[in-house]
């Protein structure tokens, strides 16, 4: 027992030592990669790094430390950052503004007593309840995305005491049992079916479909309490419904007396150029789902935002129905968020985004005439979708551009699609340096591709 606890004191003191160390001696850059290959080989799941090599080189890309755009592995090589943590790095990496607020508060209370009152919670409530559109105004708290969405389908069956779900095809929610069995791709879900009862799939961007499947689950006796929708939907490939899409999904839910949920997980804190998407089509949700950026890539922290009328008194009186939550809404988590929401408005970054995204969209659509591999350019604000004819070729462009200093992903749903969603506070400049260097990456991966074809053909 004592060699076996001096064995993990020695593991940790070694791990901590990193931690603490500014600066790294070439053989500890050499022990981190390795042993991080290693750790997440023997203790994690060998399938990441398999996982993570289908975007990356043939090596496998460890992630050290980043600055606002880039970030750097543990030998000091930087990437442009056009992953930006799948939504998560909005305001750029280790923002100072955020870092300070983090660190202050952790200087005086790290963890909340969830049996009492945390002031930080309740000014970040009330200034999450400002920011949203409409008359949304009770916030509830939670750390990851699928557990917000887990907490929105709860509260909608809470609140309507109706139980049908409808959904989208192809729509991301997360993989918890709820958020999967919403969640529109056969891929999420056929592991741990039977999904949820009570879920039925339209097709996304037509509200129709929605309408039908309303009117005929009501027209057998079954009741319906949501709608849940993403304003675009990013890990299917960045598919942009019709413009009035959200709309009509708003005009039908009153209609039947459905609840709308609006996902903006991906899209909210001015990812698409507005402050919540929804806001950009002029359409207020009774239950919004927020998450990824709002913790500024610091923090985790995500959540609900409901209508008043909704907190039925079941709600209000059991407020533990919905989660009494131990870490959920922590100090340190609300002093990211808080931050980030006054440095969000303070710089318009909503605003930035738009005027970023037009830019960079013009001018990948340039390139769209130029190269006859990339099929479709689409996006809104900076969430921008390049799709290619196979998966392939999407992969090796991508791996071409992270061969040139810029990481890219693919949308999960649809890995035809590689995804830019860089950080909000990215400059003009760095976005000219991205489309060129797609524009060598499309090049040389065509050349390839041509030389590829020549010598099938001569086997
Ligand atoms: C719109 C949306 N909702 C929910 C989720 C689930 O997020 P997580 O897997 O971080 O819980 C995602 C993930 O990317 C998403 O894009």
């Amino acid at each position: 027992m004592a060699e076996k606890n001096e064995a993990i004191l020695r593991e940790a003191t070694r791990a901590l030592e990193f931690i603490y160390k500014d600066r790294l001696s070439p053989g500890d850059r050499e022990q981190i990669v390795n042993e991080s290959i290693e750790h997440f080989n023997e203790h994690v799941n060998p399938g990441w790094l398999r996982y993570s090599k289908s975007v990356a080189m043939d090596t496998v890309l460890v992630e050290w430390e980043g600055t606002q755009e880039t970030f750097k592995d543990p030998y000091g090589n930087e990437f442009v950052d056009c992953l930006g943590g799948c939504g998560a790095n909005i305001a750029g990496h280790q923002n100072p503004e955020i870092i300070k607020a983090v660190q202050a508060q952790l200087n005086r209370h790290a963890l909340h007593n969830p049996e009492l009152l945390d002031p930080l919670r309740g000014y970040l409530a009330r200034l999450v309840s400002m920011s949203a559109p409409g008359d949304l105004k009770y916030v509830h708290f939670c750390n990851e995305a699928t557990e917000a969405i887990e907490l929105a389908l709860n509260f909608a069956r809470v609140t309507s005491d109706n139980y049908f779900i409808i959904s989208t095809v192809n729509a991301c929610h997360g993989k918890s049992f709820g958020a999967a069995s919403a969640a529109g791709k056969v891929a999420y879900s056929k592991s741990y079916l039977p999904k949820i009862k009570g879920v039925q799939h339209v097709e996304f961007g037509n509200s129709e479909a929605a309408e039908i499947a309303i009117m005929n689950l009501i027209a057998v006796g079954e009741t319906v309490a949501a709608v849940i929708v993403e304003p675009i939907q990013v890990t299917a490939g960045i598919v942009i419904p019709p413009d009035n899409y959200l709309q009509q999904m708003r005009e039908i839910c009153d209609r039947y007396g459905v609840l709308l949920i609006i996902d903006e997980i991906q899209t909210g804190m001015g990812r698409t150029g507005t402050f919540w998407a929804c806001e950009g089509c002029g359409v207020v949700p009774d239950i919004l789902v927020f998450g990824k950026a709002i913790g500024g890539g610091v923090m985790p922290i995500t959540g609900i935002i409901t209508r008043e009328h909704l907190w039925v008194e079941e709600l209000v009186n059991n407020p533990w129905i919905l989660s009494q939550p131990t870490t959920a809404g922590m100090p340190l988590a609300c002093a990211a968020a808080i931050a980030t929401i006054k440095l969000i408005l303070e710089n318009d970054i909503p605003n930035q985004i738009a005027r970023k995204g037009d830019y960079m969209l013009a001018k990948l659509k340039v390139l769209r005439k130029k190269h006859t591999i990339l099929l479709d350019v689409r996006g809104k604000g900076l969430l921008i979708g390049l799709e290619y004819p196979t998966p392939e070729i999407g992969r090796a462009v991508s791996e071409a551009l992270l061969k040139r200093g810029v990481a890219i992903g693919r949308a999960l749903n649809n890995p035809r699609v590689i995804r830019i969603e860089p950080p909000g506070v990215i400059r003009l400049k760095t976005i000219d340096t991205i489309v060129s260097k797609l524009d060598n990456a499309m090049s040389a991966t065509a050349k390839d591709l041509a030389l590829s074809l020549v010598q099938a053909e001569n086997n």
